[in-house]
């Protein structure tokens, strides 16, 4: 037998396992994009409106992002070499954290590849053996991975409930240290954790517990500065890490912890997802930089405005046309039930040439899946008549009425 029939063998079994994804309507296919002009993308040449990006200021093609990653490339070429710890970290990482702390009015932070690595090596090397994480029912995966993969204890109280945290805290006596850990958006439903009350109840039982706050889809969008969750809630302190990502509202790539200068020093020495990986590009970091500079300045508002506008306009419109729901962000959950409803409907959008996937089990419970629409303040009122059109549709087939 040779090399290559032996290792074909071994993987007969995803043959089956590709068929009942496929079965099931589970199985996914990537979409290829040739073109991206705004809220519009080119899949087979033709053009589709898309709802369902993440770029919600519309940061991501922005001249001036894309000059300062051209510059950054130009002076410093593409790559980071390796991890900061071996090849010298770079001026623009620097900046960046030093910026990212700025914004987020706390002592220092930490710049990751990726959010989900920020998550990753934060959870990680906070808590262990011996400790208990405790975070909500729909927290995103990198959270729940990095908790799996801290060896700490985790318990999951039910969404937003904070009495069931509360009771969770009085039941936990036995640890060392506890980290509270939730979304401050949550990424498939849209809706917000009550922070506030995550901190006053977190705070009666003393310093061995912690809270982290994943803000990786309020940074941006929330507060009048876009600083995220904790400024629309007001909260000065309280929240001990904060993370966020750069991929979102600021329209790259990178993921990053804020909090004190020995959080962030700490985890320069213990989150594996910062030490054994290659650094962010530089020029990730340079755009990463001008997008702050956008987000804190007259466009980042007007942008913000332009982006909570939509959102009131479509929750309107969807409750006009039957879908009765509060919009508590830009993310805008239309669920659906079996994933073949979802797959129906999106089907129909893009015969509609309007871009917006169904979301399905693993990432939403079963019987849930749903199209997950984004707003981008790219976003015209006529593209948003254009959705609710398009809606209509799966409304009507919702009800059992003839199409
Ligand atoms: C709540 C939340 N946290 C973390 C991440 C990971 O961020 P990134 O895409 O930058 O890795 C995501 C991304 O989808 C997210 O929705």
């Amino acid at each position: 037998m040779t090399v290559e029939q032996g290792s074909q063998a071994s993987l007969d079994f995803l043959q089956d396992e590709l068929r009942v994804l496929k079965e099931v309507g589970l199985h996914r296919r990537l979409v290829v994009v040739e073109a991206f002009r705004g809220p519009y993308v080119t899949v087979g040449g033709e053009e589709y409106l898309s709802f369902c990006s993440n770029n919600y200021l519309g940061l991501a093609g922005h001249p001036r992002i894309k000059e300062a990653a051209r510059e950054a490339i130009a002076m410093y070429g593409w790559g980071a070499g390796a991890s900061r710890l071996v090849s010298g970290t770079g001026v623009l990482h620097e900046r960046l954290e030093s910026e990212i702390a700025r914004f987020k009015s706390t002592e220092a932070a930490l710049v990751f590849p990726t959010g989900y690595m920020a998550n990753l090596g934060a959870i990680c090397a906070l808590v262990g053996r011996g400790d208990l994480i405790i975070c909500d029912r729909f927290s995103h995966a990198s959270i729940i991975d990095a908790s799996r993969q801290s060896g700490a204890d985790l318990r999951v109280f039910g969404h937003n409930d904070v009495k069931a945290l509360d009771r969770m805290l009085r039941r936990a006596t036995n640890y060392k240290k506890i980290l509270i850990v939730t979304d401050g958006v949550f990424s498939v439903d849209g809706d917000i954790a009550p922070i506030p009350e995550i901190v006053s109840v977190a705070q009666k039982f003393g310093p061995q517990v912690m809270i982290m706050v994943d803000d990786a889809h309020g940074t941006g969008v929330f507060g009048r500065g876009g600083r995220g969750l904790l400024e629309h809630f007001g909260l000065k302190g309280g929240v001990d890490i904060q993370m966020g990502t750069l991929s979102k509202a600021l329209g790259g790539i990178g993921g990053f912890v804020a909090g004190t200068r020995e959080l962030v020093d700490y985890l320069k020495n213990r989150s594996r997802s910062f030490i054994f990986t290659t650094a962010i590009p530089p020029a990730a970091c340079a755009a990463g930089l001008e997008a702050l500079r956008l987000i804190d300045g007259d466009e980042g508002l007007e942008r913000r405005e332009r982006l909570w506008r939509n959102c009131r306009y479509l929750e309107k419109g969807l409750n006009a046309i039957g879908f009765g729901m509060t919009v508590q962000s830009p993310i805008i959950a239309v669920v659906l039930g079996e994933p073949q409803r979802a797959l129906d409907a999106s089907k129909t959008l893009f015969g509609k040439k309007l871009l917006l996937p169904a979301i399905r089990p693993p990432t939403v419970p079963r019987g849930t899946s749903r199209l997950r629409i984004s707003l981008t303040s790219d976003h015209s009122e006529e593209h948003l008549d254009l959705l609710l059109e398009g809606l209509k549709v799966t409304r009507r087939r919702q009800k059992g009425e003839a199409i």
